[in-house]
């Protein structure tokens, strides 16, 4: 039948590439890119390593697509950056005007390369005086691809979108996974099935937002935390950002990452994305959640000493919230300390005219009402008890009840009667003046006071998004560090509202979340660890009583979720019983005991055969030891608890695996598992192939099970 469809000559012809490239991480993962004549190139693989000697232009050629009835005679190229001037069926990498707002269809050609660590291909539209680069990177320590564009200009443009260098998806996945959230409950994993036409994922708060983190995972069919194929994406941008994940009429699969549509509003001759971060994974998304962990720690994150152990912080704010009177933050700050607190950090009130969230913000003042002698009594008294101090800023935003704004309303972006978010409105960190006064305003207090650790919240959403806000922030952050470098800085958002790689290039830990109800906590955690590593993520013990969720939970299952990170405490101490306070001043031990190797090592996600657990195996670089910590969010549907399976062993080794707190086994376990008695000395294959049997317990609890190669 196919030969009488009157097709005759297509006019397709095999396409000999005339450019390829190659880019390795060493062993574990090639991309290929070919270019057919001068156009720009388009990935041809990107999947696990391909031999060394492979001929690029083959595969090109074997890549090309067959053409059939209502198709171009060609395939258009998925290029990194796709042109709608070259008929490609989907959306373009670019979307230009002319000053005057005519469309431009930019058609680009090679010009050349720049020597860089990895490629910086330069493409030029001589017509229309555009020259676009792209650059990639591969790192072979952390498996991280890094993928920019930019896009330069003879005069002026304006730019519409501009994706960062685009890569195709796999054609055999079946569904994609992004992430959603809101306050206190950050990280929501959301799985969409693959279908014609396009997911879009836009964030439009002009912050990362808890509503879209920037990241997107894509599992082969079947893949689990420990086993299959993954490809996965971050934009490491704060200002908000666009993902494109499109099929195309014609079954090819495009990714797209950029800033949000329309946050470059003035023509300018310089574009640039912020970096995409990407990486394939062989072995489950635990292979892909180790590259951003040990990309964050290791290559991201500035640190100040890395050296220097992660301090158990005090934070004070649930304790005593904007009523801050001295003698009670003393005896706060002595009993933080003697449970194991190395760093006190005094939370949102102490300035300004600050007694509830109406008022004082922009007025980087310490208030002489509350602090009469200033912060010095209370930091003289926490450094006497071996801590060191930090303090909390929310440098870009104003009250209108504040001196600030009463003196520059014109400081605040958007218009004088627009809808306030927490009593409050933004500044405009585009210009030079704001950030020279805030600036000014926080190096005061840094030079004054012995500082060491600042929590820099941002507690509303911008009241339209503009890169320049974001670009304005960072320059801030770039030249307080500069001048203050031993000062170590907390993004924090209403929680986890502004995490992403951007904002951890300029600082070194992130609010996780607002809650400390340590059963949302765990699933949180678990979540975001598919990105960040336990080095830069904040956690904290509660209130008996969690502030956010009512709920109640065991001192055991407070402490224990915080040390899976870094550990802090938020509640008053003053509640604690003697049990609690024990309870917590030994988990406290056990983490500092633990915390030099656990801040290097890496987080698999384990794959619970049990859906009311949820847990984990902390496992350092070199394989000799781990911690696993598994959680039970619920009551399990079986009566006996299913074996654990492990990950990421020697196989052949054997390991002595210890139940550190068997001792909080109910009396409801009435059996002997082996764990329960002591040590128990197993092979890595059974511990993976089999899974260690943890004892009988009630919802609500943590098992922390160590284990060591012998
Ligand atoms: C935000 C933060 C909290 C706390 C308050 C202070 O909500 O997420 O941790 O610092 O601001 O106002």
């Amino acid at each position: 039948m196919a030969d009488a469809l009157p097709l005759g000559a297509t006019g397709a012809r095999a396409a000999t590439p005339s450019r390829t490239w190659r880019l390795d991480d060493g062993a574990r993962q090639t991309l290929v890119l070919a270019a057919t004549g001068d156009r720009l190139p388009q990935v041809v693989y990107w999947g696990a390593a391909l031999p060394a000697g492979t001929d690029l232009a083959t595969l090109a050629a074997a890549h090309a697509p067959d053409v059939t009835g209502g198709m171009l005679d060609e395939t258009p190229e998925l290029s990194l950056c796709p042109e709608a001037a070259r008929s490609f069926p989907g959306q373009p990498g670019l979307a230009l005007r002319a000053e005057d707002g005519t469309p431009l269809r930019p058609r680009f050609a090679y010009e050349g390369e720049e020597a860089t660590d990895g490629l910086a291909l330069r493409y030029r539209d001589a017509a229309q005086g555009l020259t676009l680069t792209v650059s990639l990177s591969a790192d072979p320590a952390t498996h991280i691809l890094t993928l920019r564009t930019r896009l330069d200009a003879d005069s002026p443009v304006r730019l519409d979108w501009l994706a960062a260098p685009v890569l195709p998806a796999p054609q055999h996945a079946q569904e994609m996974i992004d992430f959603s959230g809101r306050w206190v409950g950050e990280f929501q994993p959301q799985r969409t099935p693959w279908s014609p036409g396009l997911r879009l994922r836009e964030n439009r708060t002009g912050r990362t937002g808890h509503e879209h983190f920037p990241g997107l995972i894509i599992p082969a069919t079947g893949t689990t935390n420990t086993a299959g194929e993954a490809w996965a994406f971050h934009y490491g941008w704060s200002g908000g950002h666009r993902m494109i994940a499109e099929e195309l009429p014609d079954g090819r699969r495009q990714i797209q990452w950029g800033h949000a549509a329309g946050t470059e509003p003035g023509p300018a001759t310089r574009f640039e994305t912020a970096p995409l971060y990407a990486t394939y994974s062989d072995r489950g998304f635990n292979g892909c959640a180790i590259a951003f962990q040990r990309h964050v720690r290791d290559r991201v994150v500035p640190w100040p000493d890395p050296d220097r152990p992660r301090p158990v912080h005090y934070n004070c704010w649930e304790a005593v919230y904007f009523d801050h009177k001295l003698p009670v933050l003393k005896d706060i700050a002595t009993r933080a300390a003697d449970l194991g607190a190395e760093r006190f950090v005094l939370d949102d009130g102490w300035f300004g005219r600050r007694d509830d969230d109406t008022s004082g913000l922009g007025d980087w003042q310490i208030d002489r009402r509350k602090w009469p002698d200033g912060l010095h009594p209370l930091i003289d008294h926490v450094h006497a008890l071996g801590m060191s101090f930090g303090l909390w800023f929310e440098p870009e935003m104003v009250n209108p009840d504040s001196d600030l704004y009463r003196a520059h309303p014109d400081w605040a972006l958007g218009a004088p009667d627009q809808t306030l978010g927490r009593q409050q409105m933004v500044l405009d960190m585009a210009r030079a003046e704001v950030r020279d006064h805030l600036h000014a305003a926080l190096s005061a207090i840094f030079r004054d006071h012995a500082i060491d650790y600042v929590k820099w919240d941002h507690n509303r959403v911008l009241p339209h998004p503009d890169a320049a806000q974001a670009r304005g922030t960072y320059a801030l952050l770039d030249r307080l560090r500069a001048d203050f470098p031993g000062i170590e800085i907390e993004s924090c958002a209403s929680g986890g509202g502004r995490i992403d790689f951007g904002i951890l290039a300029r600082t070194h830990r992130v609010w996780l979340s607002d809650s400390n109800d340590a059963l949302e906590r765990l699933r949180i955690q678990h979540e975001a660890a598919l990105f960040l590593p336990m080095a830069v993520t904040g956690s904290h013990v509660g209130p008996r009583r969690s502030h956010t969720s009512g709920r109640t939970l065991d001192i055991s299952m407070r402490a224990w979720t915080a040390a899976q990170r870094h550990m802090g405490f938020e509640m008053d101490p003053r509640e604690l019983t003697g049990h609690e306070a024990q309870v917590l001043r030994d988990v406290t031990a056990w983490w500092k005991r633990n915390r030099d190797w656990m801040t290097a090592a890496d987080i698999h996600r384990l794959d619970s055969a049990d859906p009311a657990v949820i847990a984990e195996q902390q496992q350092a670089r070199d394989g000799a030891r781990f911690v696993v910590f598994a959680g039970k969010a619920a009551t399990s549907a079986q009566i006996a608890p299913r074996p654990l399976r492990l990950t990421a062993l020697d196989p052949e080794a054997t390991y002595r695996v210890e139940l550190v707190n068997r001792a909080d086994a109910p009396g409801l376990s009435r059996g002997m598992p082996a764990l329960k008695a002591g040590p128990v000395d197993l092979p890595g294959t059974w511990l993976m192939r089999h899974g260690p049997v943890l004892p009988w317990s009630f919802p609500e609890t943590m098992w922390v099970l160590e284990g060591r190669r012998l």
